[in-house]
């Protein structure tokens, strides 16, 4: 199969852990005869410094051609002096717009290789395999802004959101459960929020669709507290665009680590940016300890959804495990060390993959 993927690294540790995301990628693509393309393209900080526009034409034209996109991360202290839309956050808003990604799926499982990761005991963290799945196209982050006022004394931002966003995010989360526990938590802060009784309704009403499905409301300063109390009892947690963003650091540092967490923004085709859920980290870029199985297990995602190839996408996942069950850790999973470095342990799942006879 031939494989077409917009590779953009964007900002800090995104192009030092996109690297190795490619590496592993190039080499499931040679075990199993693919024919790999990739085609890069600036986003965010870089793209504001290279073009003045943190998301040029040329780049939004290239992921609408390509299969899939993987993105690193956006983001640099030097954006805060720029205005709003010329923000490197702006960029990456504006292409999961643009491309419709409106269904953003946060996976979190707790590796049992990975217990000690945990800033929570074993008794609490054990078998945690749970989802989110945050609506990505609406809500407070596309709500009209006032910026701030001239007096500089004022602003708001609005969270609105319509019935068919929540419906549709609703299915989304759903159907993923259908394949899962059959659990759905839909997170909101209806007991305050207009926007959340809309949601909470809407999403009672799908649930009728759903039988089997045990669907329940949670607040979301409860869920909060949940999961750090109790992430066993998740399955897949539904929730807004802010909620999901807030929820899903917290959700990567109950398994471990940030630099573990993968996601897939996927739009209605199911096509999509595979993205890790970490940002730019400007405090350890250059340094080469990013953790790169993020942006690894993103490529895994980018493979099982974009050209249905489990057999590839669960070979990625599996030399992952084994790397980190072999006792390689970046400095995040491991504060006490010994520790290795971005490209030793992304090479390490290269060449687990490379070593596969089928
Ligand atoms: P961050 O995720 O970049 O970093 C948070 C903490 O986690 C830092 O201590 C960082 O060193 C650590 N970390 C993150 N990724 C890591 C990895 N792969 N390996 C090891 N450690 C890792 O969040 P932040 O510091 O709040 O934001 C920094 C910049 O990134 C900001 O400009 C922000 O807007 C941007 N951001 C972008 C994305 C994205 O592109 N999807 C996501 C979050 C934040
Ligand atoms: C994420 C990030 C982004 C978000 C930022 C960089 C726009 O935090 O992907 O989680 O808030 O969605
Ligand atoms: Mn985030």
């Amino acid at each position: 199969m031939k494989w077409t993927i917009a590779v953009l690294p964007g900002d800090g540790v995104g192009p030092e852990v996109t690297k190795l995301a490619v590496d592993v990628l190039d080499s499931t693509a040679k075990i199993f005869n693919h024919e790999l393309n990739t085609d890069y393209y600036d986003i965010g900080w870089s793209a504001y410094k290279n073009h003045g526009n943190p998301l040029p034409q040329e780049t939004l034209e290239g992921c609408k051609s390509a299969d899939a996109v993987l993105l690193g991360a956006v983001g640099d202290p030097r954006g805060d002096e720029l205005p709003p839309e010329l923000r490197p956050e702006r960029g990456l808003l504006a292409l999961r717009k643009k491309l419709g990604c409106f269904a953003n799926i946060r996976p979190s499982r707790l590796l049992p290789c990975l217990a000690k990761a945990s800033p929570l005991t074993l008794e609490t963290v054990e078998n945690t395999d749970l989802v989110i799945v945050r609506e990505l196209a609406g809500g407070i982050y596309y709500g009209e802004p006032t910026g701030i006022t001239e007096s500089g004394d004022t602003a708001f931002d609005t969270m609105k959101y319509h019935r068919d966003e929540i419906v549709r995010i609703t299915r989304v989360a759903f159907d993923i459960a259908m394949n899962r526990k059959k659990k759905v938590v839909s997170v909101d802060k209806a007991n305050v929020l207009s926007s959340s009784r809309l949601w909470r309704n809407t999403v009672n009403e799908i649930a009728l669709e759903y039988p089997e499905i045990e669907c329940s409301h949670m607040f979301v300063d409860r869920a909060a507290m949940e999961l750090v109390m109790n992430p066993q009892g998740f399955d897949v947690l539904l929730t807004s665009n802010l909620f999901g963003d807030i929820l899903s650091d917290e959700a990567a540092a109950v398994v471990g680590s940030i630099g573990l967490l993968a996601s897939a923004s996927l739009n209605e085709d199911g096509g999509g940016i595979f993205e890790p859920v970490h940002g730019s980290a400007p405090d350890i870029a250059g340094s080469g300890s990013a953790n790169p199985l993020a942006a690894i297990l993103s490529a895994a995602m980018l493979v099982r959804q974009t050209y249905s190839l489990e057999t590839e996408a669960s070979l990625i996942e599996d030399s992952v495990e084994a790397v980190l069950e072999a006792g390689l850790r970046t400095p995040d999973l491991d504060r006490r060390g010994p520790t290795v470095g971005t490209e030793t342990i992304g090479s390490a799942v290269s060449h687990h993959i490379l070593q596969q006879t089928l």
